[in-house]
């Protein structure tokens, strides 16, 4: 199924430099780039971005890191595109997440690892609706 989903360079892979290398491998796996755009986060967007995650532990620094820097946001097109996407950037663990994908390759600890992507159809939605407007998007 056709499907459309988001996946953000979060402020430690724009900081290291690692854009290109994030857009190459989804570009390189046959997915199709259908909105760009770097932004800073403001503390409401990234509370909203990360609603799900509200009361855990890890909340309150996640938010500090999420708006510590400018981010890169991609809205991705492609057949099973969440799915194929979530393998491409690997387990939220960099430690446990296989070299070949992106964090593993990249990733420095479960916190700043590189990339955040969509986990399901529903999500990704929701996640694109709050970074881009319509227009933004090509069709
Ligand atoms: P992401 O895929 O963006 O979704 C939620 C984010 O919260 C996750 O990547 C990590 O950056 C962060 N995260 C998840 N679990 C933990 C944890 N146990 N400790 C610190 N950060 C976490």
């Amino acid at each position: 199924m056709l499907e459309r989903t988001l996946v953000i360079v979060k402020p430690d892979g724009v900081r290291r430099g690692l854009v290109g290398e994030v857009l190459r491998r989804l570009e390189r796996a046959g997915l199709r780039i259908v909105g760009l755009k770097m932004l800073h986060l403001s503390r409401p967007l990234a509370e909203s971005l990360y609603a799900q995650h509200r009361g855990k532990e890890f909340f309150e620094p996640l938010i500090e890191f999420m708006t510590s820097g400018p981010i890169v946001a991609i809205c991705i097109e492609g057949d099973n595109a969440v799915s194929r996407v979530r393998a491409l950037i690997g387990p939220t663990n960099p430690a446990e997440a296989p070299k070949g994908t992106i964090r593993g390759d990249f990733g420095s600890n479960i916190r700043e690892n590189v990339v955040h992507a969509a986990d399901s159809l529903q999500h990704a939605q929701r996640e694109i609706a709050l970074l881009f407007r319509e227009e933004e998007l090509i069709s």
